[in-house]
């Protein structure tokens, strides 16, 4: 009998160490993987407790990731990207771009040009008609405002003059005295700023900071590109934004919330998603997918870098029944610069 007991404390013992160094293996093979993570995107940690805290958020994130996308439930992926050793709540802190005040935005609505143009294609890129500039990364600076006012603006400079520069953003996290510098602002208050001042400088005039500092626009800062207005499209209304958007490049306000939104890693984005305003991209085209289920999309420029995304853009489902406001609030309030 004793021995019989030996054998069996054996055998599961046998089972528990095996299960053990099968774990260790595990946790060893998803360290190396973060270890590459950091050195890719050039991450610091200043102690070893805090390393050990990103390792395990970060391998939070992996088996989230790695199961979504081994599900393939959904028309998307999802990508360990520069937000993998970040839970969504410190993305979300980190950026944040809210535009809370939306009311702010909407009180200026005038006119909208396109309100009778009939006569639009069923598809537009103005990334291939060579109106957009790569996507940038705002880092820690919730400046999303000013990338995607700045995108808009490039975009209508190209289409009337011809020129593709890509535009400082900083100029309005700086200058913009309406916005909040590095913690939000306003899409049409940072327009207003550019009409205001006369234009706005190239990147390589007043480069990306990514934190909010003294305006350097004075008499000897030359400035490449100019608008004349801004108008809204009129919110909630996907058709309306398609007359925009065939003609220019516009700015949207968006959720940009959802787990799954900040992990997006290309495909066609269909949520979840919430009814919120949290983020500004730039829409920079539209079109339909001809597969089983003619999907129509909307294409998003985003500023989390070229790494995000669809070399940081997004695919995002258009005229999606069940959302009055657009797929992630889209449509709730969008604006374009006028030239
Ligand atoms: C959407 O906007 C267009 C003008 O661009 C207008 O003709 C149409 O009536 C609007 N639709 C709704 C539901 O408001
Ligand atoms: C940068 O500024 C200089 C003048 O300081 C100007 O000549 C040049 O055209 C500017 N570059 C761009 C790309 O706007
Ligand atoms: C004017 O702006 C330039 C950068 O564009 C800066 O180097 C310079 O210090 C500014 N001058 C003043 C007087 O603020």
């Amino acid at each position: 009998m004793a021995h019989r007991c030996i054998v069996l404390v054996l055998l599961v013992l046998g089972v528990w160490v095996f299960g053990a160094t099968a774990r260790a293996i595990e946790d060893m093979s998803m360290r190396v993987k973060f270890d590459q993570w950091i050195i890719e995107y050039g991450r610091f940690y200043n102690d070893a407790a805090e390393k050990e805290k990103r390792f395990q958020i970060f391998k939070d994130n992996y088996e989230y990731i790695e199961s979504f996308n081994k599900a393939g439930k959904y028309s998307y992926s999802l990508s360990l990207n520069n937000f993998a050793d970040m839970t969504d709540d410190e993305v979300d802190l980190s950026h944040p771009c809210a535009e809370g005040n939306s009311e702010r935005q909407k009180s200026t609505t005038g006119s909208f040009r396109y309100a009778d143009v009939n006569d639009i294609p069923d598809e537009i890129n103005w990334v291939t008609k060579g109106a957009v500039t790569n996507a940038k990364n705002q880092g820690k600076c919730g400046s999303c405002t000013a990338f995607s006012a700045v995108a808009a603006i490039e975009g209508i400079t190209q289409i009337k003059t011809g020129n593709l520069n890509p535009l400082s953003a900083q100029q309005i996290v700086d200058c913009d005295t309406s916005g909040l510098g590095c913690n939000g602002g306003w899409l049409s208050n940072a327009f207003n700023y550019v009409i205001n001042n006369g234009g706005i400088a190239s990147e390589v005039n007043y480069t990306y900071k990514g934190v909010a500092g003294a305006c350097q626009a004075n008499e000897t800062l030359y400035l490449t590109a100019s608008i004349n207005g801004y108008e809204f499209v009129p919110p909630n209304n996907e058709t309306a934004l398609m007359q925009a958007v065939a003609n220019q490049p516009v700015s949207i306000s968006i959720c940009g919330r959802g787990k799954n939104f900040k992990r997006y890693g290309g495909g066609l984005f269909e949520g979840p998603c919430d009814d919120c305003v949290s983020h500004a991209m730039t829409v920079v085209g539209y079109g339909t997918y001809y597969d089983d289920y003619d999907n129509e999309y909307w294409l998003l420029k985003n500023s989390y870098g070229e790494r995000w995304g669809d070399n940081g853009f997004m695919y995002i489902k258009r005229n999606v029944e069940t959302f009055d406001r657009g797929l992630c609030s889209l449509a709730h309030e969008p604006v374009y610069p006028t030239k």
